[in-house]
């Protein structure tokens, strides 16, 4: 079954087209990775999917239903949520009350404040913290966590592991696999050894290109499709790429 469906979309900031015309097809529960270059696009494209970036041409369909003018808030309740990139939360309030107000926000079902928690040990000794006195590990596992607490069934995550330590990193990827085959998960990576040991599809944002990519990837294979023989390498669904 297909989840979300991208149909030559095209995203602009202004008279830059950041994303060009792309076409693909995620299916219920996959998991993707999204890798590209700095400033090639992949916070755009999934700020479009989520809503907070127009949709300058182009259809999202999510479970067959067009989304792509659908405001944002509306699309949570669709099942997208959105960890953005910057580990941005509202400082001032708990981790909890940051927690309840995804709740309330989001659909309702298995993810309770309770079951994030059980799910994300993590969490619990959490919150009663101020999210603006958090590390910055802290603050991403509560990302996710309020990602969760929205009920998606298709969570975006822009650069989770970003410029955390490397254990820290480790226990953010630990926390991405036990999450595995229960939802489908959208996460942009520069981490290209976690990439290929994880991701059975990865999708690579280019300034000239898009390519879609399944099937087993070595790490070396992962990082030329930053290049241009990746045309040569992969049986690519390539869209729209040259306009
Ligand atoms: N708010 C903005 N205003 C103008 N241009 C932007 C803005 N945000 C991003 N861009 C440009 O759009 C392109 C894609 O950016 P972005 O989606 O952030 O890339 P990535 O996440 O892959 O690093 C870049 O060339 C960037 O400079
Ligand atoms: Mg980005």
């Amino acid at each position: 079954m297909i989840a979300l469906e991208l149909s030559a979309v095209i995203g602009r900031h202004g008279l830059l087209q950041a994303i060009k015309g792309l076409t693909l097809q995620i299916a219920r529960n996959e998991v993707v990775a999204l890798i590209g270059a700095n400033g090639a696009g992949k916070t755009t494209l999934l700020r479009m999917i989520a809503g907070l970036h127009p949709l300058a041409d182009g259809e999202i369909r999510l479970f067959g239903a067009p989304i792509g003018q659908m405001p944002a808030h509306a699309r949570v309740k669709a099942g997208i949520a959105l960890s953005p990139e910057g580990r941005r939360l509202f400082g001032e309030l708990t981790v909890r009350e940051n927690l309840q107000i995804a709740c309330e926000n989001g659909r309702r079902g298995d993810w309770t404040l309770d079951r994030v928690c059980a799910a994300l040990p993590q969490i619990a000794p959490l919150l009663r913290r101020t999210a603006g006195g958090l590390s910055g590990g802290q603050r991403q596992r509560v990302l996710i966590a309020r990602a969760l607490a929205c009920e998606p069934d298709l969570l975006l995550l822009d650069e989770p592991t970003a410029s955390l330590d490397p254990t820290v990193q480790e226990d953010v990827h630990a926390l991405l696999r036990d999450l595995n085959q229960r939802l489908g998960i959208i996460m942009v990576s520069h981490d290209l050894g976690f990439v290929s040991l994880y991701f059975k599809t990865v999708i690579c944002v280019n300034r000239d290109i898009h390519v879609h990519a399944t099937g087993d990837l070595t790490q070396e294979r992962v990082a030329r499709m930053y290049g241009r023989e990746v045309r040569l390498l992969l049986h690519a669904e390539k869209a729209g790429g040259d306009r």
